[in-house]
Parts: C-alpha cells; sequence; structure tokens
C-alpha cells in the first residue's frame, strides 16, 4: 500500500474484517505486506508494515499488487508507473493522477500486461466507472453528468436547507471533516472537473483531461441566489456534466440550477450521484457516498479482488478504451439556459432595458422577478431562454456599463430539465 491515511486505514480495516470473504472472491488470500507512508510517528500501531522507502516495495518481487492511496501528482505518478513497469498490478483512488497523465499510465499498463484500476477515483463508493465501462459497453452516451463532489454538495444542501451563507456552511463542513482546511480543489470545481475528465474519457471512448473541462466554482453563491432559487422551484447543484454536440464533446464542472423532475434534484448532502443518457439504455443514475474511507475503501477492495483474480488466472482487466480523439467544444459557443440576478435603479423601465440589452445580443428572455432589495434599489432575476455563452457574456459586458444596473452576479446555468 502507498498511504495508510483515511483511505488506506479503511482498506485495511476491511482486509481484516471481511478476510473470509474477500479470500473466496480473489480465490486465494490477500495479505499486506507493506505500507509507504510520510510520518513512522503517526503509526504505531502498524510499525510491521509501514516504511518510509519506496525502494523496498517496488524490488520485493513477493509484493503483485500496489494499492496507491496517497494522493497528489508526484511522487504517485512515478510510484504507479514504476510499478506497473516492474509487473505490479496498480489499484487507485487518484483523480488527479488519471485526468492528467492517465494516458501513459494505460500505456505502462499495456506494455507490462498488468492491470491498472481506478474505480474509487470517481465518486468513491459509487461503482460507476464498472457501470459505465463494462455495463453500459454497448451503448452510444449521449450524456454524462454528476454530482461528484460530497463536500460542494454538502455546502448548497446546508445553504439551501438552512438560508446560511456561503462562509457559514463552509465552517461547518470542515468542522465535520467533510472539507479541507484549504477547500480550493474542491470549492472551485476543480476537483469535480478531475472526475468528469474520467467519466467522460470512458463513455465517450475519447481522452478528455482536466484543462479540457470548463470549469467554475460555488464560492460566488449567495444565500439570495437559493432563496431565488427556491422560489423558482429549484435547487443548485454542484454539476459536471459531458454531452455529445454536434462540434465534438462539451466538458464542464459548474454549479447549476435543478428542477424537482431532475434525476439529481434529490441528491443532496455529501451524497454523489451520477446520470448516464444513452441508447439504447435510455436514463439510468447511480447514487450513493461520494466521500469517506469506508465508501472508498469500498471500491478500492472491489478493484483488488479483480486484479488478484486476474494475476490468479492469468487474465487482465480492460485496459484504455479510448480508441477515437474527439474534439473539446468551444465553451463560448456553448448553449444553456442562464439565470441572472442584478440589483438596479428602482425604474418602471428598467426591465424592458435589460431586456432589450439582452435581445440585442440573440439571447431571449424566459421570465422575470422582480422585488425591492436594501437601500431603496430593485433585485431582478432574469431567467434566459437557452442561448449561446459568449453573447450572454457580451451582453453582460454591455449591461454592467448601464447606469441602470448597479450589481450583476456571475450567471448561474440552468439544466434543460428544469424548465
Ligand atoms: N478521503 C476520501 O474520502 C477519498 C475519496 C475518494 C478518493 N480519495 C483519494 O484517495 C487518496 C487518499 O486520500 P486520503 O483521504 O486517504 O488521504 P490522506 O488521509 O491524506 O492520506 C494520505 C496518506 O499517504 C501518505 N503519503 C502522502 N504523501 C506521501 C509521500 N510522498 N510518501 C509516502 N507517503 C505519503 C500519508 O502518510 P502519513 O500518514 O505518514 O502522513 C498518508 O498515510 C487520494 O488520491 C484521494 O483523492 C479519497
Amino acid at each position: 500500500m502507498l498511504g495508510l491515511g483515511t483511505v488506506g486505514q479503511a482498506v485495511l480495516s476491511a482486509l481484516t474484517d471481511n478476510q473470509e470473504t474477500i479470500a473466496q472472491r480473489a480465490g486465494g488470500p490477500l495479505n499486506v505486506k507493506r505500507a509507504l507512508i510520510l510520518h513512522p510517528e503517526r503509526h504505531l500501531g502498524h510499525a510491521n508494515l509501514i516504511t518510509t522507502q519506496w525502494q523496498e516495495i517496488l524490488a520485493d518481487d513477493e509484493i503483485a499488487i500496489v494499492v496507491e492511496v496517497m494522493g497528489g501528482m508526484e511522487p504517485a505518478f512515478t510510484y504507479i508507473r514504476r510499478a506497473l513497469a516492474a509487473g505490479k498490478s496498480v489499484v487507485t483512488a487518484n483523480k488527479e493522477v488519471l485526468a492528467n497523465r492517465g494516458d501513459e499510465l494505460f500505456a505502462a499498463a499495456e506494455l507490462s500486461g498488468r492491470d491498472l484500476l481506478f474505480e474509487a477515483s470517481v465518486g468513491a463508493g459509487v461503482p460507476v466507472i464498472r457501470a459505465v465501462k463494462l455495463g453500459l459497453a454497448g451503448n452510444r452516451v449521449h450524456q454524462v453528468c454528476g454530482i461528484l463532489n460530497g463536500t460542494t454538495n454538502f455546502i448548497l444542501t446546508e445553504m439551501a436547507q438552512g438560508m446560511v451563507d456561503y462562509q457559514q456552511a463552509l465552517a461547518k463542513a470542515q468542522a465535520l471533516g467533510y472539507a479541507e482546511a484549504d477547500p480550493a480543489a474542491d470549492v472551485d470545481g476543480h476537483d469535480s472537473a478531475r472526475k468528469i475528465a474520467i467519466l467522460a474519457s470512458i463513455a465517450f471512448s475519447s481522452r478528455v483531461v482536466e484543462a479540457d473541462v470548463r470549469c467554475s466554482g460555488i464560492a460566488q453563491v449567495q444565500a439570495a441566489d437559493l432563496a431565488w432559487g427556491s422560489r423558482l422551484g429549484w435547487v443548485l447543484k454542484p454539476m459536471a456534466r459531458a454531452r455529445l454536440v454536434a462540434e465534438g464533446l462539451e466538458v464542464a464542472s459548474y454549479p447549476a440550477w435543478v428542477g424537482p423532475g431532475h434525476p439529481l434534484a434529490h441528491v443532496d448532502g455529501i451524497m454523489n450521484a451520477v446520470s448516464v443518457r444513452a441508447e439504447p439504455l435510455g436514463e439510468a443514475t447511480f447514487t450513493g457516498p461520494g466521500a469517506g474511507g469506508p465508501a472508498t475503501a469500498s471500491a478500492v477492495l472491489g478493484d483488488l479482488i479483480e486484479a488478484a483474480r486476474n494475476l490468479r488466472l492469468g487474465g487482465h482487466a480492460v485496459g484504455c478504451t479510448c480508441y477515437r480523439q474527439l474534439a473539446i467544444f468551444d465553451p463560448a459557443r456553448a448553449e444553456d439556459a442562464f439565470y441572472l440576478r442584478l440589483t438596479v435603479r428602482p425604474e418602471r423601465t428598467v426591465v424592458s432595458q435589460i431586456a432589450a440589452t439582452l435581445a440585442e445580443h440573440r439571447v431571449g428572455l424566459r421570465q422575470t422577478l422582480q422585488a425591492a432589495a436594501a437601500d431603496g434599489r430593485g433585485e431582478v432575476v432574469v431567467v434566459t431562454e437557452t442561448c449561446r455563452r459568449g453573447d450572454l457574456d457580451r451582453a453582460l459586458a454591455h449591461l454592467a456599463q448601464s447606469p441602470s444596473v448597479f450589481t450583476l452576479r456571475p450567471p448561474l446555468v440552468v439544466e434543460a430539465q428544469s424548465a
């Protein structure tokens, strides 16, 4: 094992607790021989296992499978590549490595004829990688979308249900251990971006990397937005979506409004879910715990048993399935409906002025709502028809110059099924 933290320790416990079952299913017992860690003083209870010397693991021919649960880009990437090159199978939970340099690792696995398995890297306990890669292999996927980050789903759920602001919800997430001290990767949308890159690569058989994913976070969302959303019958979700459009693949991670009929509308708190639209399947949604040691260990163990069985029987798992390269669609041309919130001078003509400016840039208006705001200002919420993001950005730049508009919050996507 590389790493003995939250996930590593949960894997170790489950290997002991479920020893009998795992041995039966793997075709023999699985014994942990070594665990690489950084701080030996934190692991005194595992003195017989721990090492700080990676070479001890790499050079040990008795070690057939390496479980990488240390995280981060380096040295994890190098260790996985070297382990594969040395003829060991690898099970990893590391989305950062896979979403950025997965192609190199699949090539190394192919060359050595060993397994590279990564179920825990997306959705933790939700076995969605296998479902999409194997269970849906006969389908043509049109769209895969999901809630892939439990931290931000928890924060938005708290904001909506407790009507607290972003900072209070983040502080609660940190106090409960759902958010890290530095929550940037979660709240800026990068964690979801990595996961949707991995999922999209499998669903569309075309390599997608983190840099291909249009990304926006939740830090700009205010309690007032959640209150407006509730009036509209919507909830805000940390969405990750990959969809096939005429010109290629559009992949994004962003907060989005969903209506009560959307498959992700009732996925709350730290839960994760993935919804796949495909032919001939139709639509299927997979839900489960998206974080935490035990849930993540569940996925790692499934991979571990598959790798062990393959080594025993002389086969290997399905490797890289990216047989084509689809173009990544220009985000400025992506089409969605949007929610806008503006504070304005309380004039009778202000809504018609906003509508006229939007129309000049080919942005249609589906709905407007108005309320009095503080300091004698007015507040206007606009829901647009489906339009190009680039057109909307030009319209907003124009509106920002208007003497009738005081503030303009960042637009939020309204998912199609929320209409
Ligand atoms: N936690 C979750 O809910 C979850 C869910 C899905 C996927 N994952 C993924 O699982 C992986 C592990 O996450 P985690 O939460 O278990 O992390 P963690 O609690 O921070 O544990 C990391 C472990 O790796 C060791 N480590 C880190 N850098 C090392 C280095 N350079 N050399 C040797 N050992 C090193 C640490 O050693 P010390 O203990 O000595 O410091 C620690 O034991 C990450 O890729 C993460 O993204 C986590």
